[in-house]
């Protein structure tokens, strides 16, 4: 929906060339001669540009009249050199700017868009005030515990800006959520959010998928087709694990980020694109560092803005909401009654441990939804997952005053049995094995390297 913007000037000429100008930048404009004529006009516009020496009356009058019906209009102020000072005076009765005659048309559009700006904020301000009631909101996110409450203020105060953000949490605590929020809460809403999986793209076809490719580029590029970051012009990046990135590609990302240039597959001609980057890993980059898996100068690149989202077992106050909000987003969906939880049931939940975290949660509230019977959710009604990880986890937590290297096993010796048993677990499926310990995908193929056990270019999802 375009704005709206009054002009108001008694000079005939000066309205019309101020009106095609407007125009031309994409604005609505209407046109009064006389502030009288402006008062009415007023109440439709989104922003007002008045002469300040009027015949009748002046600008001054007209600012005073309209700010006591609405005062958040922005007014701007056009004056005539020798009366600055009424400008000034304009300024401190809550004019939002003024110019000065005569100005250039870069300068009217540079005044205007400002006014605009500056009025899109404080729109946001209150709406965020009105929503909040204190306490930082963000749709559909759910969070009243301190650690979540700064992870929102964090997110409200990167979203504005274009600089790069790193998530950082375990699987399951909302990154992909808050990855979103940023887009959403940022000047790029209406514009591409592309979300990357670098675990699920197959390591050779990463730098197609990601920077497009011309046709014949390769054997079966039939045609030219343009990479994710192509296709996330002027809008968001989301990288989702980030550790997975093979080091070749790594290069390139950096040069993304820092030149906002690259090329596609079989071309040389130099593409340049604006594009927001948040990247997220559950993994700990500064290990990969370590072990020379990850670029240090794309880690550093990509940590301007580094928000760790802690684990649900971090921050357990935040379950009972969460818990209440699946059970109203389920029963929607199933069409199903709105249950309370039972005190018995919200104890459940909230000495269960969350390996899964907040997606397992929602997973345990959903099955429960389905099962329960009456009208409360009884701690009954709720069945935990034990599965093998959140088993061995909590003998671990324990015991770890028993445990030790099996009998005449050194410790590489079995960290190698370790390693076998997840790619075995995992049927060879090396992206599956890394997560199953924790590591990236690089990091599982360092070692696996070590152990002369790498396969060749990994091309398993
Ligand atoms: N704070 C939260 N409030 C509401 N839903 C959440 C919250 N955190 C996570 N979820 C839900 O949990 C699931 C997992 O979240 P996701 O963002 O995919 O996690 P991650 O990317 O960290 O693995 C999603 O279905 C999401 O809707
Ligand atoms: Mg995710």
């Amino acid at each position: 929906m375009s704005r709206r913007i009054l002009v108001i000037e008694d000079e005939e000429k000066l309205r019309r060339v101020v009106q095609l100008q407007l125009q031309s930048s994409g604005y609505e404009v209407e046109l009064a001669a006389t502030a009288e004529e402006g008062v009415l006009a007023a109440e439709r516009a989104d922003l007002v540009l008045t002469d300040l020496r009027l015949p009748g009356m002046s600008g001054l009058e007209f600012l005073e009249r309209t700010h006591a019906v609405r005062p958040g209009l922005p007014i701007v102020m056009m004056t005539a050199f020798g009366s600055v000072e009424t400008a000034v005076e304009a300024m401190k009765k809550g004019a939002a700017d003024f110019l000065v005659k005569p100005f250039s048309l870069d300068h009217l559009a540079a005044v205007v868009a400002k006014a605009f700006e500056m009025l899109s904020l404080r729109e946001e301000n209150k709406r965020l005030k009105e929503e909040l009631g204190g306490r930082y909101q963000l749709d559909n996110i759910v969070g009243r515990s301190g650690a979540m409450q700064e992870v929102f203020g964090m997110v409200l105060r990167a979203a504005p800006t274009r600089a790069t953000v790193l998530l950082a949490g375990e699987s399951g605590v909302g990154k992909d959520m808050i990855a979103r929020a940023i887009h959403y809460h940022s000047p790029r809403k209406d514009k591409p959010f592309v979300k990357i999986n670098c675990t699920a793209i197959p390591e050779n076809l990463m730098e197609s998928e990601l920077f497009g490719y011309e046709k014949g580029a390769f054997t079966g590029a039939n045609m030219t087709k343009p990479g994710k970051f192509e296709l996330a012009d002027t809008g968001t990046v989301f990288l989702d694990e980030i550790g997975d990135v093979p080091l070749p590609i790594q290069v390139k990302l950096l040069r993304i980020l820092q030149e906002r240039e690259f090329e596609r597959l079989g071309s040389n001609k130099t593409r340049h694109i604006d594009v927001r980057v948040v990247a997220a890993t559950n993994v700990d980059l500064r290990r990969a560092l370590e072990e020379g898996t990850f670029r240090e100068d794309l880690y550093y690149r990509l940590n301007v803005l580094p928000i760790n989202i802690p684990s649900l077992r971090e921050r357990r106050e935040d379950i009972p909401y969460l818990a209440d909000h699946f059970i109203r987003k389920h029963a929607a969906e199933l069409g199903t009654a709105e249950l309370e939880i039972s005190a018995d049931a919200a104890t459940k939940l909230m000495a269960y441990h969350w390996p899964g975290n907040v997606r397992e949660l929602e997973n345990v509230i959903e099955r429960s939804l389905v099962l329960a019977t009456g009208t409360t959710l009884e701690a009954a009604d709720i069945r935990l997952d034990l599965a093998p990880r959140s088993r061995s986890a909590a003998t671990a937590g324990t015991s770890v005053d028993g445990l030790f290297l099996p009998e005449g096993m050194t410790l590489d010796q079995y960290e190698e049995t370790i390693i076998k048993e997840a790619m075995r677990r995992a049927q060879g499926n090396k992206s599956q094995a890394a997560r199953l310990l924790g590591l990236t995908r690089n990091a599982l193929r360092y070692r696996l390297g070590q152990m002369g056990m790498e396969t060749g270019p990994d091309t398993d999802v």
